[in-house]
């Protein structure tokens, strides 16, 4: 009897895996198992909370070296998709001044991606709006300093 529920949860997680890889391809998969970047950071240079039409939140977290991104990180409580992009949205801050923080759009993060669930697109988009008002805040803080 244990044997049999043994071999159904792992045949139901099969499914699981390969359908998400089929939607997200390998490397949102990949991201989806084990999420790098999560969030909160200590002590952000920059935060940003918004929340998307479809209810869920986005926050990302950014701290700042010499004008550049040394460390980002993200925090959602939306789907596995919203995850993923908030994860991607994240690494692909790292290393960045703000002239290039603006490049990361919604359409970037979808490229980066590669392939992602049609429906879930806006996921990408709520990730990159958010980065955009951590910059935001950013760029204010530092003129509020001056
Ligand atoms: Fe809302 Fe993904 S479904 S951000």
């Amino acid at each position: 009897m244990a044997d049999n529920f043994d071999a159904f949860v792992e045949n139901l997680q099969e499914r699981i895996f390969d359908e998400t890889r089929e939607a997200f391809g390998e490397a949102g998969f990949q991201r989806w198992r084990h999420p790098l970047y999560r969030g909160p950071l200590e002590a952000p240079d920059a935060h940003a909370r918004v929340t998307g039409n479809c209810g869920d939140t986005m926050e990302i977290f950014l701290k700042f070296d010499d004008l550049r991104v040394s460390d980002a990180a993200y925090r959602t409580d939306g789907c596995g998709s919203s995850t993923v992009c908030g994860s991607f949205a994240a690494e692909m801050a790292i290393g960045k001044d703000p002239d290039e923080l603006l490049t990361i759009t919604g359409e970037a993060i979808l490229e980066k991606l590669g392939r992602f669930p049609e429906e879930d697109r806006h996921c990408a988009f709520l990730a990159a709006d958010t980065l955009q008002e951590a910059l935001n805040q950013y760029m204010l803080s530092r003129k509020k300093k001056k």
